[in-house]
């Protein structure tokens, strides 16, 4: 078996030259999200091959043109590239068990969601196979996807990501994260963290202005410039982090902890839930108990990843 994940090379065998014309694609998991992908590989014109344990969820595309694959083997054989949309790793695994040896010299992109290290453990299984690779999420919902507005994250077999660009931006904005294969599981959770966070802050305040009668509508026009001139300091804050130096420009840690207490003192006189700006108070005052207090708000990174060391 050839194993293609470690020594990227620009040859490529058993694939088309994907030059923005048809691609041969197979894609397996019929679910709601695969076949929206199906479905805009066929919009974008190219010969698509369905597998799903569920054949009739095949039905609609198959009139669409799509070929339905009676196996899972069979379905890998027809394409060089398939593409995997399944509910979970634990899916993905039955339903690829039959499949080894008809990966040798394809591609395998995973679009199931899950976690860093099962997308590595998921590369190494397809190298074996003599598979190159990619792994992926979907950062979006059916309806978007074959839109610019649906954001699917990619990372593993650059050359992989090259050869299927036609084909991969078929199906959305898909962007090339990097060699590591976890790399797209961990933006995704990345990115999971800004949505909640955003949206938690903004229900706190929602919350505080309601003790006063005022709609959450009137409040989002304001909660939407807050967050846009908050986001603005991000750039300034990522450079502090990746030089390991906090220089506060703005506002010390110890200037913050007073304004969180002040938003948990307010919190508690409303009847407000203030466990969410004490669970913030809580982490700058580790900081500030490390004799952090004089740093910008960016030295919290440390709280969160411990081992790494301010200045
Ligand atoms: N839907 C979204 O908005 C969305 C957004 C971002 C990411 N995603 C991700 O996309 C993936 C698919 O989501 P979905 O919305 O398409 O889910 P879904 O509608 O529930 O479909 C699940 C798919 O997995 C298949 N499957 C489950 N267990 C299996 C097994 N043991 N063997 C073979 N096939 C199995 C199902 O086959 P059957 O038809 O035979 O049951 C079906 O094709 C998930 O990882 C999800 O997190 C979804």
């Amino acid at each position: 078996m050839a194993h293609h994940t470690s020594t990227e090379t620009s040859t490529e065998t058993n694939t088309d030259t994907s030059t923005g014309t048809s691609t041969d694609v197979t894609i397996i998991g019929l679910g709601l999200m695969g076949r929206a992908l199906a479905d805009a590989a066929l919009t974008a014109g190219h010969r698509v091959t369905v597998w799903n344990r569920t054949a009739a969820k095949a039905e609609g595309l198959v009139s669409r043109g799509a070929r339905l694959a009676t196996s899972v083997e069979s379905a890998v054989l027809a394409s060089p590239v398939s593409i995997v949309c399944v509910s979970d790793y634990e899916s993905l695994q039955q339903a690829f068990a039959p499949v080894s040896g008809e990966l040798d010299g394809r591609v395998l992109v995973n679009l199931t969601s899950g976690d860093p290290e099962q997308a590595r453990e998921l590369a190494r299984w397809a190298d074996q196979a003599g598979a190159r690779s990619l792994g992926g999420a979907i950062m979006a919902v059916p309806a978007t996807i074959g839109t610019a507005d649906a954001v699917i994250l990619l990372s593993g077999s650059r050359t992989a990501f090259e050869i299927y660009r036609p084909l991969l931006a078929a199906l959305g904005d898909a962007t090339f994260l990097g060699h590591d294969h976890g790399l797209s599981a961990l933006y995704d959770v990345a990115g999971l963290s800004m949505m909640w966070g955003v949206l938690n802050a903004w229900l706190q305040g929602v919350a505080l202005l309601r003790t006063a009668g005022v709609d959450a509508s009137a409040f989002a026009p304001f909660a939407a410039r807050i967050a846009h001139d908050t986001v603005g300091w991000l750039p300034g804050y990522a450079d502090q982090i990746d030089r390991g130096s906090f220089t506060p420009d703005d506002a010390t840690l110890a200037t913050h902890a007073g304004g969180i207490a002040h938003l948990v003192r307010v919190s508690e006189k409303l009847g407000v839930d203030s466990e969410l700006p004490r669970l913030f108070g809580s982490v700058v005052a580790r900081a500030i108990a490390a004799g952090q207090g004089e740093l910008s708000y960016a030295a919290l990174i440390e709280q969160l990843t411990p081992g790494s060391s301010a200045s």
